[in-house]
């Protein structure tokens, strides 16, 4: 990579826009395989955008520590691009995220400190704060509230988008954990295409943005019972709800019949887009996420339930 900065920059971003047809609906959903990233999420964008940034504002010393509150993909992105650039990185992760990104991220040499989960995100922004206010050293990269996080969605993942899919795009659907996909990507398209949906899919049992209370569910990365400030910045049209149960069951046909090794928010994102689907014409285009890998999901339900494809009943004679 230019300027000296580590090769794995650069493998970051330019991911690419996948077909996904559906026959029974005859509907095609165009899905942007963030997994394909180098640490395996979206995430990585975020990260590079804003260690570099901070880098060449002067920011980042050779004894910074980076502190950053997540549900895990962006302590492995930023445990990751830490690496790379060579600085210190402390993770504040909820306790209920899988064991697999806790690995990540001490992998990668970073240091985790685990908050409940049942706090919602607010109690890891408020440690990191902490942290910040008592240690000089600490460079907090304020996710949740950056608004460099949807400026590089807009000048990057956007853009990336509308050079894929030239023609009308007529709704975009995402899950939200900062709101930095929703708010960057909606703005960036909805600045050529004034009249596209905006459409954010929130698990049925934490639909916060329908008026509800958060609570548990299976769809790791999204809804951390907390409304980011990154999502007053987009106009959102609609909020699908996905349960976790049917999110499990899409990302488990995503990779029978698709081949895809995705994440459950993955499935979700699919379900919701294939709903908003039924809401516009037939043929409309619609664009969704691919947020993860499932090598960080082996310890949750995503792999103890298995796929309905997988269980058939003993095939009769023959021998092995
Ligand atoms: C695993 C995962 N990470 C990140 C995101 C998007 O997050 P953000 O709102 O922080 O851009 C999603 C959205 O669906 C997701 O599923």
């Amino acid at each position: 990579m230019e300027n000296g900065l580590p090769p794995l920059l650069g493998l970051i971003g330019d991911t690419p826009l996948l077909p996904l047809h559906f026959p029974e609906r005859g509907v095609t959903i165009h899905a942007k395989a963030e997994y394909l990233n180098p640490s395996g999420s979206i995430k990585d964008r975020l990260a590079s955008y804003i260690l570099l940034d901070a880098r060449r504002a002067g920011l980042l010393a050779p004894d910074s520590i980076i502190v950053e509150c997540t549900s895990g993909n962006t302590g492995i992105a930023l445990a990751m691009v830490g690496a790379a650039l060579g600085y210190r990185v402390r993770v504040l992760m909820t306790d209920s995220a899988s064991v697999e990104r806790r690995y990540l991220v001490q992998h990668f040499g970073a240091e985790i400190v685990l908050f409940r989960a049942d706090s919602g995100y607010k109690t890891g922004i408020d440690m990191a704060e902490r942290m910040a206010a008592e240690d000089s050293r600490v460079f907090l990269p304020r996710q949740f509230a950056n608004p460099l996080n949807a400026r590089d969605h807009r000048e990057h993942t956007a853009r990336e988008i509308l050079a894929q899919m030239p023609g009308p795009i007529d709704a975009v659907v995402s899950g939200y954990g900062t709101g930095g996909t929703l708010n960057g990507v909606g703005n960036g398209l909805r600045e050529v295409y004034p009249n596209i949906r905006v459409v954010a899919m929130e698990p049925a049992e934490a639909a916060m943005l329908q008026g509800e209370a958060p609570c548990c569910h299976a769809i790791e990365g999204v809804s951390g019972g907390y409304l980011p400030p990154l999502l007053d910045g987009v106009a959102i049209d609609r909020s699908e709800k996905v349960s976790s149960a049917d999110a499990i069951a899409m990302t488990q046909r995503l990779a029978c019949d698709f081949g895809l090794l995705v994440g459950t928010s993955a499935g979700a994102n699919v379900v919701a887009a294939l709903r908003t689907a039924e809401t516009l014409p037939a043929g409309a285009r619609i664009v969704t996420f691919l947020c993860d890998r499932a090598e960080r999901y082996y310890s949750t339900r995503l792999f103890h339930s298995p796929p309905a494809s997988a269980i058939r009943p003993a095939e009769a004679g023959g021998s092995s």
